[in-house]
C-alpha cells in the first residue's frame, strides 16, 4: 500500500455539552479562537500537510460549518464595494475548492469511532487522517505535517501523543509503551480513559490520527467501549500486532478547546502569538495582576 495520505476526516457530529448554552444552536467547532473558528484551524492544518480531500462528518445543527467553507457572493460584493480587497482575499481563501469537500452525516453521536465509520465509503483502500478541531495545536510546523512525514516511512496506524499529568489520564486514550525514542513510540497496548491506578503510562492520545482502512473491520462491529461510546482507540488497539502502531510525540503546544479553561488558554496563547495583538493583550492581562 502507498503510504501517501490524501484524505482527512473531520468529525464534527458531537453535541459539545461542555459548552452549553453556547453550543445550543451553534456548533462547538465554530467557536472562535481570537477571530477564526476551531474547525478552520484544523482545515488549514490539513491543507498545509498536503491533504486533498476534506470529509466532514456532521450532525444536527451543524450547517454553519458547511456555510463557513462555502463561497459567499454577497460578502464578496459588499467587501469589494467598500474597498476592502485584502479582507475579501483572506475570506476567499477559506473556501475549499469544488469537489474537494464532502459531507456525510452521523445520525446520532455514538462516539468518535462511529463518526469515523460513517465516512467509510469515502475512504477506499488508502490511509487517511482524522483531525479533531477541539484539539488546537500551536507550533512552527503543523502537527499533521510532522506526522505524515514520519508515516511515509512506517505505514500502519499513527496517533499524535503527549505526556499528561497522572491525574488527567482518565480523560484520554493511554498508551502501553514499547520502544520510545523520544519522538516515535511503539504502541504495545491502548486503554481508553483508565483510572490513574490502572493507566499503563502517562502518554495520551490526542486528536490527530493517521488510520489504516483496516480499522473499519473493527468499527463495522459497532462495539461500545468506555463511556458506552464506539471508540476509535479500540479499533486502533485491534491493529497492534497486525501492522505498525506508533505514537508520535509532536513538536508544538496543544490546547483542549473542548474544555472551557483550555479554550480560554488557547485564546490567550494565540492572541499573544500575534504581532498585531500581543502588546494590547499583555496590557489587558496586567490589569488582572497576572
Ligand atoms: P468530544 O469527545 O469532545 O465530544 O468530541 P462532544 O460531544 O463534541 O463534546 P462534549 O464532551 O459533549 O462537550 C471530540 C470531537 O469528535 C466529534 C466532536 O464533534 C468533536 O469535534 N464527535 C464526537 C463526533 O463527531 N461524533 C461523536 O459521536 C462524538
Amino acid at each position: 500500500m502507498d503510504f501517501t495520505v490524501k484524505k482527512a476526516i473531520f468529525p464534527v457530529g458531537g453535541l459539545g455539552t461542555r459548552f452549553l448554552p453556547a453550543t445550543k444552536a451553534m456548533p462547538k467547532e465554530m467557536l472562535p479562537v481570537v477571530d477564526k473558528p476551531l474547525i478552520q484551524y484544523a482545515v488549514e492544518e490539513a491543507r498545509a500537510a498536503g491533504i486533498e480531500q476534506f470529509i466532514f462528518v456532521t450532525g444536527r445543527g451543524k450547517t454553519a460549518i458547511e456555510d463557513h467553507f462555502d463561497s459567499s457572493a454577497e460578502l464578496r460584493s459588499t467587501l469589494l464595494a467598500r474597498g476592502k480587497q485584502d479582507l475579501w482575499h483572506s475570506i476567499e481563501a477559506i473556501a475549499l475548492d469544488a469537489g474537494r469537500i464532502s459531507y456525510t452525516r452521523q445520525p446520532e453521536p455514538l462516539g468518535l469511532g462511529h463518526a469515523v465509520w460513517c465516512a467509510r465509503s469515502m475512504i477506499g483502500d488508502e490511509p487517511f487522517a482524522v483531525l479533531l478541531a477541539d484539539d488546537l495545536i500551536l507550533g512552527e510546523e503543523p502537527c499533521l505535517k510532522q506526522m505524515i512525514e514520519a508515516y511515509r516511512e512506517l505505514g500502519g496506524v499513527m496517533t499524535a501523543v503527549m505526556d499528561v499529568p497522572r491525574e488527567h489520564v482518565d480523560r484520554y486514550g493511554i498508551l502501553d509503551v514499547g520502544h520510545d525514542d523520544g519522538r516515535l513510540i511503539d504502541v504495545k497496548g491502548l486503554v481508553e480513559k483508565p483510572t490513574a491506578a490502572r493507566a499503563p503510562s502517562q502518554i495520551a492520545v490526542i486528536g490527530r490520527y493517521i488510520l489504516h482502512p483496516r480499522v473499519f473491520e473493527h468499527l463495522d462491529r459497532q462495539q461500545r467501549g468506555a463511556g458506552g461510546e464506539i471508540q476509535v482507540t479500540d479499533a486502533i488497539a485491534k491493529q497492534i500486532g497486525r501492522m505498525p502502531v506508533n505514537g508520535y510525540r509532536f513538536a508544538g503546544r496543544r490546547f483542549d478547546c473542548g474544555d472551557k479553561v483550555g479554550f480560554l488558554e488557547a485564546n490567550l496563547a494565540f492572541a499573544l502569538s500575534r504581532a498585531d495583538m500581543a502588546d494590547d493583550v499583555r496590557r489587558v492581562l496586567k490589569r488582572f495582576n497576572c
